[in-house]
C-alpha cells in the first residue's frame, strides 16, 4: 500500500489535523534533507509542511518535484503568514491546506483525491461476480474505516449488501477463485477481512446455516477487525513481526471494536459477539475476557477457527503462508482451545473445496512465485 508521505522540518511533531490521516492511510514522515525522488515515486501523496522551510529545503523540494510531476500533492500552510504562501506556490505546490484545520476535513480532501484507496488492482481474467464481490467488500470496509476517522455513523447497509455480493460470488465461482482473487490486495489488512468474509460465508453454506443468519455471519465476518480501525495502518500493514507494545496495542481491538459497537444497540448480537469475542478461546485462555466453553457462541466458534486459518495460509506480512493441509492439521493441535467437532466439519469444508484451474488462480500464485 502506498503510503502518504508528510515532508517537514526535521524534529517537526505530526500536525493535530494529519493525525487522524493515519488511521485510514499509512502514513509515513521525512525530514527535507531525506526528501528524494524515489520516496515521491512510492508514495499515494505528498503533504509538504511549509514552516520552517529554509533556502536550501526549498531548493531540495523543487529539485525533487521537477522530477516527479504525477504523484498529487498539496501544502500544509499557515494563511496568516503570505511567506509561506508565496513559497508553496513558488515551488508548485498550488493546493494550500490551512494547518488549522480539522483532520476531518483533510481526511475528505485526500479520500476525493485517492478514490478507492482501499480497492485492489485485480487481475483481469478475475470473473465478473468475484470482482464484484470483492470491490463492494473493500468499498465497504473503507467506508466503516472512513466513518470512523469521520465520526460518522457506520456505513452498516453497505456492508450488508457487501456480505450479499460475497455470497454472490461465491456461489457463481467458488472460494478458490476468491481466495486467489485477494491474495495479492495491497494491504494485509484488507485481504485478511476479505479471506476471513469468504470463510465464513462459505463455510456457513456449507452447514447448511439458513439464509439470513448467513447474511449476519458475512457481516460479522466483515466487521470481525472493527476494532482495529482504532489503529494506524503502519502498524496493521507492518511488513515483519511486531514490537511487543504494538503486539500489545494490535490486541486491544476487540475492546475498542466493543466500544464502537456500544453505540450500536440496535445491532444483532451475532455480529457484535463476532467482533468483540473472536480471540476468545473455549479453555479461557483468550482475550480480552477468558470466556470460557458455553459462554462463546456458536457463530464466535466458527469466526475463530476461519479466523485461525486465514492467518496460516495468508501470504502477507512476509510469511511463506502454509497449504491448506499444513493449516487444518496446525489448527487440530489448538485442542482445547477450538470447537474440535467444528473444526471436524470445516476439516470436511476445506477438503471439499475443489481445486481449480482458474486463469486467476494461476495467475496468483504465479505472481507470488
Ligand atoms: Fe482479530
Amino acid at each position: 500500500m502506498k503510503p502518504i508521505l508528510f515532508v517537514s522540518q526535521a524534529d517537526t511533531p505530526l500536525p493535530r489535523c494529519l493525525e487522524e490521516v493515519g488511521v485510514a492511510f499509512k502514513l509515513d514522515t521525512v525530514g527535507f534533507a531525506g526528501f528524494t525522488p524515489e520516496l515521491v515515486s512510492d508514495c499515494a501523496f505528498v503533504v509538504v509542511s511549509m514552516a520552517l522551510v529554509e533556502r536550501d529545503d526549498a531548493e531540495r523540494l523543487r529539485e525533487v518535484f521537477s522530477q516527479v510531476h504525477d504523484v498529487p500533492r498539496a501544502a500544509l500552510v499557515d494563511p496568516y503568514k503570505s511567506q509561506q504562501v508565496v513559497q508553496a506556490g513558488s515551488l508548485g505546490l498550488t493546493e494550500h491546506w490551512d494547518k488549522s484545520t480539522s483532520g476531518h476535513i483533510i481526511l475528505r480532501k485526500l479520500r476525493s483525491s485517492l478514490k478507492a484507496y482501499g480497492a485492489p488492482e485485480l487481475h483481469a481474467n478475475v470473473p465478473d461476480a468475484t470482482r464484484k464481490g470483492v470491490m463492494e467488500a473493500c468499498i465497504a470496509y473503507e467506508g466503516v474505516v472512513l466513518a470512523n476517522a469521520l465520526s460518522r455513523a457506520l456505513p452498516f447497509r453497505q456492508v450488508r449488501d457487501a456480505a450479499f455480493g460475497i455470497a454472490e460470488a461465491l456461489r457463481m465461482d467458488g472460494l478458490s477463485v476468491w481466495l486467489s482473487a485477494i491474495q495479492d490486495h495491497h494491504s494485509a489488512t484488507f485481504c485478511h477481512c476479505l479471506m476471513v468474509s469468504g470463510l465464513v460465508v462459505q463455510f456457513a453454506e456449507f452447514l447448511d446455516i439458513p439464509e439470513g443468519e448467513q447474511n449476519l455471519l458475512g457481516v460479522g465476518a466483515l466487521l470481525h477487525d472493527l476494532g482495529k480501525v482504532k489503529l494506524p495502518l503502519s502498524i496493521l500493514d507492518k511488513p515483519g513481526p511486531l514490537s511487543e507494545m504494538e503486539q500489545n496495542l494490535v490486541s486491544l481491538h476487540p475492546e475498542y471494536a466493543q466500544a464502537i459497537l456500544d453505540e450500536y444497540p440496535e445491532l444483532p448480537h451475532i455480529v457484535r459477539d463476532m467482533a468483540v469475542y473472536h480471540h476468545e478461546n473455549l479453555d479461557g485462555t483468550g482475550y480480552p475476557y477468558g470466556l470460557k466453553g458455553d459462554e462463546i457462541s456458536r457463530w464466535v466458534r466458527l469466526l475463530s477457527i476461519c479466523n485461525a486459518y486465514a492467518n496460516l495460509i495468508d501470504t502477507h506480512s512476509g510469511k511463506e503462508g502454509l497449504s491448506p493441509e499444513q493449516a487444518l492439521e496446525s489448527l487440530s493441535q489448538g485442542k482445547g482451545k477450538l470447537d474440535m467437532d467444528l473444526l471436524g466439519r470445516f476439516r470436511d469444508f476445506i477438503l471439499s473445496v475443489p481445486e481449480t484451474s482458474s486463469p486467476a488462480l494461476l495467475y496468483a500464485k504465479r505472481a507470488r512465485a
